[in-house]
């Protein structure tokens, strides 16, 4: 996989942009950098797309570029001269992906059944967009048709929205999704630059789905010790888990036992992906220590402290299979 791939596996969301005025996307490309979601795919389905594409990559260069609705080779040599760094198509045009291959472009050609993967990997490409993707199935048909094809990465667009990403991104086998929905139209049309920000972050946040998980408290006494069972497993009716270090309660709740010198609390919080939450955090200027458990667990814990409480991420799902 090229480095613009990788790039895109790491935003995970491609806000797919239809622009009738090519100077609205100077403030686009603005709210899309303020919600830390700088990456865009201009669709060629207008007469501003051209002169769009180049406002952004001359004016914009930290802005990964994309062109979509490529359906000649000549649109594809456009776009390329107007500074997109890859190219979607919604369909799988031989011509097209030849033109792009002879010229070292990153093409994505749109799929929906297993004999236009297998066209697909006669060519060498691996990474596809799967389009129309709700209406052909959604991410159910993805999972299914991606098991005879371990080594394919699926960008989905067509009806993924807020609602349904989760479901998308929580599979691996999907490298981004792109949508209308993060810069609509209408609202490029009428200006609503802050609208987009707001949704482009709402976006991110239901892709990384980050939830709080777990809280560590540091620095119980021994009177606390012998008080903290009783109290959540008899009283309550929690259940409680006692190792060497830790009383667990409902598996939320985690107390430290004394003679830890440790008095600090940690809060967990889950996300459905590392790479991608790792990479948004350090996007936002935090230090993120990737370390790994005594347990051999990944966990994210960001440096910086706040107050009393340190933060630590892990993946969705890891503990409860603990
Ligand atoms: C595309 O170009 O991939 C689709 O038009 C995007 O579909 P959406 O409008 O449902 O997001």
């Amino acid at each position: 996989m090229n480095k613009v791939l990788r790039q895109l596996r790491l935003y995970g969301l491609i806000p797919i942009i239809t622009i009738d005025d090519a100077k609205s996307v100077r403030p686009l490309a603005q709210a899309l950098i303020k919600a830390h979601l700088p990456v865009l795919e201009i669709t060629f389905r207008t007469q501003a797309a051209e002169e769009a594409l180049h406002i952004i990559s001359e004016e914009f260069p930290e802005i990964l570029l994309g062109a979509g609705t490529i359906l000649t080779p000549e649109n594809a040599e456009k776009a390329t001269k107007a500074g997109a760094r890859f190219l979607l198509s919604p369909g799988f045009n031989p011509r097209v992906v030849d033109y792009c291959r002879e010229h070292s472009i990153t093409i994505v050609p749109g799929i929906n059944s297993p004999t236009q993967i297998e066209l697909a990997l006669e060519k060498n490409i691996r990474v596809l967009k799967f389009f129309p993707s709700e209406a052909s199935g959604g991410i159910e048909l993805i999972k299914s048709m991606a098991a005879p094809f371990p080594d394919i990465h699926f960008i989905a667009t067509g009806g993924v929205n807020n609602s349904n990403i989760a479901t998308y991104v929580a599979f691996p086998g999907i490298l981004a999704c792109g949508g209308s929905w993060i810069a609509k139209e209408k609202d490029i049309a009428a200006g609503r630059f802050e609208d987009i920000t707001v949704t482009a972050k709402s976006a991110i946040r239901n892709m990384l789905g980050f939830k709080v998980a777990s809280i560590q408290l540091g620095g119980i006494g021994e009177k606390d010790e012998t008080a903290i069972e009783p109290v959540f497993s008899e009283l309550l009716h929690q259940p409680v888990k006692k190792s060497n270090t830790t009383i667990v309660v409902s598996d939320i709740l985690e107390f430290k036992i004394p003679g830890t010198t440790d008095l600090s609390h940690t809060i967990c919080l889950t996300t459905n992906d590392y790479e991608r939450a790792l990479f948004y955090m350090q996007q936002q200027g935090y230090n993120v220590q990737d370390k790994t458990d005594e347990q051999g667990l990944r966990e994210l814990w960001i440096t910086e402290v706040i107050g009393n409480y340190s933060i630590k991420i892990t993946k969705a799902g890891v503990h409860e299979q603990r």
